[in-house]
């Protein structure tokens, strides 16, 4: 174990790195393009990752999201699928293993976590209702204020620093909490949401005493909690790893101790268990009761949510896998090694290590780009420039503009590069990183971005932009100049 609790090899000469602990058995090949070939692609991509092909992309860190390699069991799982409209087999193993890996007895299927998103906001909240959480997740702030919710991040003071060795940045601050509470009152909340590995901030996570507060005070009220674990694996990690007393528990049982602390838990599969779909469970028949009818009308019947029977058995298998402690540490692992490898080089990284991916600062990397420029776009661009990685804005594109029309500056600007569970091998990190630090050292050459073209709504994943000047070409003639004609 390494100073975070990572399963790490110690080599002879003193070296610890992470290892792969499972063996590859079924490949994709990847295309390395030239470098004018890979400024042609994001040129056509509107300087936007997400309008990338993946023809065009070497190692693609733009999301864990349905990204994660599925294990021998879970494609095996799928040859068993029971094809049916209404009372499939499939779906019976699914709510089973919700049962026992979450605890919860009502499952409603969903086909991601938008969906049940969805039901949960159309289900509980009204106009002028207030929805505390730690951090809004985009998909959960749109369908929150689209049924008229306001949402309160009341996140500690901690969670925004990008350098910090605070281990559960991903906290509700219970003052906070307990302040709106008074302000707006009970009946104005129709519950407060945490979210596992708060994803927007660096994945990062929060603590089970945190969390048994938050529950304390929600239920001193009569106010429901809602568990988003999307990435709730990871979160039962690190409280292993990071909160005394848990040391020697396995990863399944802190996380059924946090999904026992909800009243509903929700979940996007394609994180959570290295397949496609999502769902919602809980034990309260009348919350369930609540959402049930919403699920044929936009999703499917009941025994379905939208997601095919060979996701649904997929599903079931990767929940049990997510639970083992070995398969949830290989993602954390990796990430650790490239935060530790890039802060060594100087470079500004979110600290501590968190889930999903590594979280590179994007104001601290190109100061002299402002805001309103877009730094972490610009570095998400021109790290696929100088690399063919592709990795996801998460700053100021990615948030929308106020009443008046401004752009509203992000909390943080960061550009996320995505270890999805069990894909990449340590030498593309270590490709990545080297790629990295080249940027870094000619960080200088890197300039802004503008839109040309920005859809009203989630406009970070259609809109369109383009260089501020002509930085693209130094940066170009630089790479050319440093690896010749090495790719
Ligand atoms: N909640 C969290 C915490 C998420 O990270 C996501 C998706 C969702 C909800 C929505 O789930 O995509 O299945 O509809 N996160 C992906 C990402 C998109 O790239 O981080 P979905």
């Amino acid at each position: 174990m390494d100073q975070n609790g990572m399963p790490v090899v110690k080599f002879f000469s003193g070296k610890q790195i992470p290892v792969e602990l499972h063996k590859v058995r079924i490949v994709q090949k990847l295309h390395l393009k030239k470098i004018d070939e890979r400024y042609t692609a994001i040129n056509e991509a509107g300087y936007n990752t997400f309008l990338l092909n993946t023809k065009d992309v070497f190692l693609d860190m733009l999301t864990d999201s349905g990204t994660n390699a599925m294990s021998d069991n879970q494609l095996a799982s799928m040859m068993q699928a029971d094809d049916a409209y209404a009372g499939s087999q499939s779906f019976y193993k699914m709510e089973e293993a919700l049962r026992e890996v979450f605890g919860k007895h009502y499952v409603l299927p969903a086909h991601q976590g938008r969906a049940a998103e969805n039901i949960i906001s159309q289900s509980f909240i009204k106009e002028g209702d207030v929805i505390p959480m730690n951090y809004h997740f985009t998909t959960t702030k749109a369908h929150m204020e689209l049924n008229g919710g306001t949402i309160f991040e009341i996140y500690t003071d901690e969670a925004l620093k990008i350098k910090s060795s605070v281990p559960f940045k991903g906290n509700i601050d219970i003052e906070k909490l307990k302040n709106l509470i008074a302000q707006y009152g009970p009946d104005h909340i129709p519950f407060v949401r945490m979210e596992a590995s708060t994803n927007l901030i660096g994945g990062q996570p929060f603590s089970m005493q945190n969390m048994r507060e938050v529950k304390a005070v929600a239920d001193q009220h009569g106010i429901i909690m809602v568990l988003d674990a999307s990435l709730i694996g990871e979160n039962a990690y690190f409280i292993k790893m990071r909160e005394p007393g848990f040391s020697n528990t396995p990863v399944k049982d802190i996380l059924r101790e946090m999904c026992g602390l909800a009243d509903i838990v929700y979940f996007s599969s394609r994180k959570v268990s290295s397949t496609r779909g999502g769902g919602i469970c809980t034990d309260n028949k009348d919350l369930y009761m609540k959402m049930r009818d919403l699920v044929p009308l936009y999703e499917g019947f009941l025994t379905y949510g939208g997601m095919s029977v060979r996701e649904i058995e997929a599903m079931a298998v990767g929940l049990y896998e997510t639970t083992d402690d070995t398969v949830i540490s290989q993602s954390p692992s990796f990430i650790a090694y490239a935060v530790g490898e890039l802060e060594k080089l100087g470079i500004p990284v979110v600290t501590p290590a968190g889930a999903l991916g590594c979280h590179i600062d994007a104001m601290g990397f190109l100061p002299h780009v402002p805001q309103s420029e877009y730094p972490a776009g610009a570095l998400a661009a021109a790290l696929f420039i100088a690399s063919g990685c592709r990795g996801m804005e998460r700053g100021t594109i990615s948030s929308v503009r106020d009443e008046n029309g401004n752009d509203v500056l992000a909390d943080v600007e960061l550009l996320r590069l995505a270890f999805p569970r069990r894909v990449f091998t340590l030498s593309q990190t270590m490709f990545l990183i080297d790629r990295v630090n080249w940027l870094y050292q000619n960080r200088n050459l890197i300039g802004g971005l503008r839109f040309v073209e920005e859809p009203p709504v989630l406009r970070f994943f259609l809109g369109r932009l383009e260089p501020v000047g002509d930085w693209t070409a130094k940066l170009i003639k630089k790479y050319k100049e440093d690896f010749g004609n090495s790719l």
